[in-house]
């Protein structure tokens, strides 16, 4: 079988990794791939959101899987575009891609489906907003409806940031026709988890727990970004209670999404905040996350073709996924700068020394090979994953192959997984 991977970071590397090990796939192709992509199959100059180009590409090379790395596509029609040539795609629906492309949608479907999630407010009137924030205790969040490359969340201390966040959203409309809507919730307290799960439409299948770090600084200071290093599991999310997870978090939504007709096939990820009245859910991805997919990938034992195909066709079972019970360990290399202006172009070196490292396995995401080396692209440049036995002995491994690696200006989050070993 011919697979296209869409998406070009760290988890579709990770991907193209995982589906390689299937002894039946021929000729795999990511669009547009990186440098990691690059070693395992041919990356496509067709960007993620140039649907027209994946489907005549996924028409001419005979392929039999197309995989849906980002959410960008999904929410352009993706699923449905290469679908309609018989072609089968892992991923949701354009209806259900928008529990992560609208925040509006994912909210109004949580309170209906009774997910618990933080109270909230929509408004498309920026005179509106504005009077309720008023009224509004601090802190208090305000988000960008659609797709703002997650840059449209501002949890705002004061009135004056409230003020300027909804400004700038809703009349500078930074964001463009992204924040034209807007919801304004109230600010969660607590520690963050993420939950994902394989869906068919009907099945769901928990995968284990994660957390991300998503602010650039240790300690979780500084700017957000895409995630700066993930571990899994998480100990704030133990197995034990994967169960009721799914059944709080994923359950609802997926039985309403199927009871109108709308099933949701893909990856199903709800960002947590785990309150001190219980996990309340932050968000919808309609995809793995990433840095997330790339320690689940490392922990991932079954065969993930056959969990997508089975998640298309509607015979996903539990049977079919299964995870070693080992830990995993993802710490992000960035470009200093990253998530604001950062340089480009830098070589890397050292990343075969750091997979001589028992149980590690680097994953290239802002990279594309140069004469056969890496060079960085991107603000985040690499996933350096490992696995051990518990959390500090892949930390250990994570790390200590992040010291063999090299490039001009690299930055990295020192406190990966600090969290989980406070609680393990
Ligand atoms: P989102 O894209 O909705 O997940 O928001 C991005 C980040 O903003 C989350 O990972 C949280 O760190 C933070 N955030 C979002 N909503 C809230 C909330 N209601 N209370 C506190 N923090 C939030
Ligand atoms: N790492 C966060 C995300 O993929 O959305």
């Amino acid at each position: 079988m011919n697979i296209l991977i869409v998406g070009g970071g760290g988890r579709e590397h990770a991907l193209a990794w995982k589906i390689r090990q299937n002894p039946d796939v021929d000729k795999l192709f990511i669009a547009p791939g990186n440098g990691g992509t690059a070693l395992l199959g041919t990356n496509i100059p067709l960007q993620d959101d140039d649907i027209e180009g994946i489907v005549t590409f996924a028409k001419d090379n005979g392929i039999g899987l197309v995989v849906a790395g980002p959410e960008l596509p999904l929410v352009l029609g993706l699923q449905e575009a290469v679908s309609k040539f018989g072609v089968p795609c892992f991923g949701p629906c354009t209806f259900a891609a928008q529990l992560e492309g609208s925040k509006a949608f994912a909210k109004n479907m949580m309170q209906e489906t009774g997910v618990p999630t933080a109270a909230f407010r929509v408004f498309d009137s920026h005179e509106r907003a504005l009077s309720y924030v008023r009224t509004h205790p601090l802190p208090m969040v305000i988000k960008a409806d659609g797709l703002a490359a997650g840059k449209g969340v501002v949890i705002a201390q004061t009135m004056h940031e409230a003020e300027e966040a909804l400004h700038d959203m809703m009349v500078k409309q930074v964001f463009g026709a992204a924040g034209l809507t807007v919801v304004v919730e109230e600010a969660l307290i607590g520690e963050e988890a993420s939950f994902m799960a394989f869906c068919d439409g009907s099945t769901i299948v928990s995968m284990p727990s994660l957390q991300d770090h998503k602010r650039i600084g240790d300690n979780d200071t500084g700017l957000n970004t895409g995630g700066m290093g993930a571990y899994s599991p998480a100990p704030i999310l133990p197995e034990e209670q994967y169960h009721a997870m799914a059944d709080l978090a994923i359950r609802p939504i997926t039985e309403h999404l199927a009871a109108i007709g709308q099933p949701f096939k893909g990856v199903l990820y709800a960002g947590l905040m785990m309150t001190v009245n219980g996990p309340m859910v932050l968000e919808y991805n309609v995809r793995f996350g990433d840095p997330e997919c790339q320690p689940l990938m490392a922990r991932l034992k079954s065969d993930l073709v056959e969990i997508m195909l089975a998640c298309v066709k509607g015979t996903l079972s539990p049977e079919r996924v299964e995870f070693l019970q080992e830990t995993s360990c993802c710490v992000v290399m960035a470009a200093h700068g990253y998530p604001q202006a950062y340089p480009k172009g830098m070589a890397i070196s050292g990343i075969e020394e750091a997979e001589g490292i028992e149980s590690v396995k680097v994953f290239q995401a802002g990279t594309r090979l140069q004469d056969g080396k890496p060079v960085s692209t991107g603000g985040r440049v690499l996933g350096v994953t490992a696995l051990g036995t518990d959390l500090q002995q892949a930390r250990e491994r994570a790390y200590l192959a992040t010291k063999k690696i090299h490039f001009d200006n690299s930055y990295y989050r020192k406190d990966i997984a600090n969290k989980g070993l406070r609680r393990s």
